[in-house]
């Protein structure tokens, strides 16, 4: 039986949540508008209505952006954050996209509508090209961790559909984008106002190679988003319905939870189990992040409102010194000498801000030095708030790494801030700065005598670095092996590089904390490239759970020789394999930091190969990796 944490992601995959973000007449509420129309996905009364109240002016572009603006009444309730939200569907999938109103306040609508998308689109005026806020929008979606940009290039009609314009603001765009590290990222042009590739693909511009805008949205991979390694729930409500019944409800935040598990109070510190998982329609087994449930004890401890459940051996951090990435949204500038209220999960607390320092200019990505920040800028902050918070890095874990920063005396929401570690950076900072990367002084390379081309003659292939990634237990090694087995056996040069047989010598000092494990990867991609550089195909099997990890291997190795293989088996299927009982000696606690328990897999989003080692044989997939050899005509 298909357990209901696999079923809550297939069920994700079939949810799209999505924000726009623009400026002021990008014509957010038009595209919007004319994708509930098109797609058929408004409710007929309303579209008459708005037609209606539209005939008057004759104006279809305001038609469409009624049936979005209708929306306002509802959002002016006066509540911190407003944001409405719209669903719609189509055959293939569902969507709800977050309707941000405002004008200037677009960095604001952004954040609070971004917080929980898969996907942001960033709409760019084709008739004014790229302008620093759709810079800013890029950087804000990427800070939020949205993994999927589309940018639609709108008002195509009124550049007469020129493909030049089109060209010449994707390739400005995708050169800022490269720096942000958002990997999948789609550039549509349309216009929201006629309808061109927005719904259906436009005749007009014939040039546009990929699909229409819903098309895209109907087909972009998400399932593997969500965390469901980290068990985070903070307590919303105590539930005493008699005497005999204590329950605690609120909403997982990420993670799994089952009945029978194991569970510690914080910031108590009481361990536990879990009696009983009671969700809307009865009693469950298991809860999965995002569900709403309430969950009874075993024992008796002293839970209240703001504590949060965890796993044991899963905890996360205990501060009241946060490192953040905080946008201001306030129309009153950072002060920091005020006070302000921070709202983390289910807690309230104060905090001030302690250091600012410094400020990114969206533009460039650069640092400068500020004493405050204003509206819409964006800087690296730490708060000391007046008592601790259980927070994680916003990057892994978006529902407990975020908090917002309100105004004491109205209420008004002013900031938003992502949890940073205080040893990862923010992405913006030099690659220079970080010490590993950092090359030796007074030294030169040497130039070899045999070139690349000579050594393809030399061996017959084309030598690429095949980087699997996956779970321990997922077959990494089995494949890798096997794989080497079929290469030699066609008198092509290979080498396995495996996790388990380099940390016994080159990597021996160091452990599993995220750092050694960053330091474990940049030492085997070196090796990796010499040993591509001597015109060997390597195959690399490292969990390597990190994507910011993988990403610096792919620079070290070589974009164009680096193929990241994504051995895919559902946890719950590698802890069943358990081959060397790692599994069950992590979940007993024996072993801190185990990749899948108690330590974060981030899978690849885009993975140039996917095996599927669930369902297929060993055979099947080296077959499948040889073919790709093949067909990128790295053997022959
Ligand atoms: S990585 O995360 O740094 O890429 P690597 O692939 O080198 O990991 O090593 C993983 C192997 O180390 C696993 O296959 C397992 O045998 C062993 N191991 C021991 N402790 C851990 C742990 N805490 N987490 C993951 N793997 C561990």
């Amino acid at each position: 039986m298909l357990s209901t944490a696999i079923l809550g992601e297939v069920r994700r995959a079939d949810l799209l949540r999505f924000t726009t973000a623009g400026s002021v007449d990008d014509g957010k509420s038009t595209l919007i508008g004319r994708l509930l129309h098109d797609a058929k996905a408004v409710c007929e009364d309303q579209l008459a209505r708005v037609q209606a109240s539209s005939l008057a002016s004759g104006r279809e572009g305001e038609c469409l952006a009624l049936l979005t603006d209708g929306l306002k009444a509802e959002r002016e309730q006066g509540i911190t954050i407003d944001v409405a939200y719209r669903h719609f569907s189509t055959p293939h999938r569902r969507f709800i996209v977050a309707d941000t109103p405002g004008h200037e306040q677009y960095t604001r609508n952004m954040v609070t509508g971004a917080s929980t998308a898969d996907l942001a689109i960033v709409l760019i005026d084709a008739r004014n090209g790229v302008m620093t806020q759709s810079k800013r929008h890029g950087f804000i979606a990427s800070l939020l961790g949205i993994r999927h940009l589309v940018v639609a290039i709108n008002k195509m009609d009124a550049v007469e559909y020129s493909r030049d314009v089109y060209e010449a603001i994707r390739k400005e765009y995708t050169e800022f984008v490269a720096k942000l590290g958002i990997q999948d990222i789609m550039f549509i042009p349309v216009s929201a106002l006629v309808g061109d590739n927005v719904v259906t693909l436009s005749e007009r511009m014939p040039w546009h190679g990929g699909p229409a805008l819903l098309k895209h949205l109907e087909q972009v991979h998400i399932a593997s988003d969500s965390n469901l390694i980290d068990f985070r729930f903070p307590v919303q409500y105590v539930l005493r319905a008699d005497a005999d019944f204590r329950g605690y409800a609120g909403t997982v935040a990420s993670g799994v939870v089952r009945v029978g598990e194991e569970i510690r109070v914080l910031p108590g510190g009481q361990t536990t189990r879990v009696a009983r998982i009671l969700g809307p329609r009865g009693e469950l087994q298991e809860a999965v992040a995002l569900q709403a449930v309430t969950l009874c004890l075993e024992d008796e401890v002293d839970v209240g409102r703001g504590d949060m459940l965890c796993h044991p051996g899963n905890l996360p951090r205990t501060t009241q010194d946060v490192e953040a990435i905080l946008i201001w949204m306030g129309d009153q500038p950072l002060d920091p000498d005020r006070r302000y209220i921070i709202k983390h999960t289910t807690t309230t607390t104060r905090g001030v801000c302690a250091e600012l320092a410094y400020r990114i200019d969206p533009n460039t990505l650069h640092r400068q030095a500020a004493t405050s920040l204003a509206m819409n800028d964006i800087g690296r902050v730490r708060l000391r708030l007046f008592k601790p918070i259980l927070c994680d890095e916003y990057e892994r874990n978006r529902q407990t790494g975020r908090f917002i920063v309100v105004d004491p005396d109205n209420h008004f929401t002013v900031g938003a801030g992502l949890v940073i570690d205080r040893n990862r950076g923010t992405g913006t900072e030099d690659p220079e700065d970080h010490p590993a990367r950092k090359p030796a002084t007074n030294i030169r390379r040497q130039p070899s005598l045999v070139t690349p081309e000579q050594r393809r003659q030399l061996f017959g292939q084309s030598p690429v670095t095949l980087w699997f990634t996956g779970l321990s237990g997922s077959g990494k090694s089995t494949i890798a092996y096997a794989l080497e087995r079929r290469l030699i056996d066609s008198g092509n040069p290979c080498v396995v590089l495996d996790g388990d047989n380099v940390r016994h010598g080159l990597n021996r000092d160091l452990g599993f904390s995220p750092e050694d494990r960053t330091e474990n990867i940049r030492r085997v991609s070196e090796v990796a490239k010499l040993f591509n550089d001597a015109g060997l195909v390597v195959v690399v099997s490292f969990i390597s759970p990190y994507k910011e990890d993988r990403a610096a291997a792919r620079q070290v190795i070589g974009a164009d020789r680096f193929v990241e293989v994504f051995i895919d088996a559902p946890l719950s299927v590698c802890e069943n394999r358990d081959p060397k009982g790692l599994y069950a000696r992590a979940r007993a606690g024996e072993i801190p930091s185990f990749t899948g328990i108690s330590a974060p897999y981030e899978s690849p989003e885009k993975p140039d190969l996917c095996l599927d080692t669930a369902n297929h044989s060993p055979d099947e997939l080296v077959d499948q990796v040889w073919n790709r050899l093949a067909a990128d005509k790295v053997v022959s």
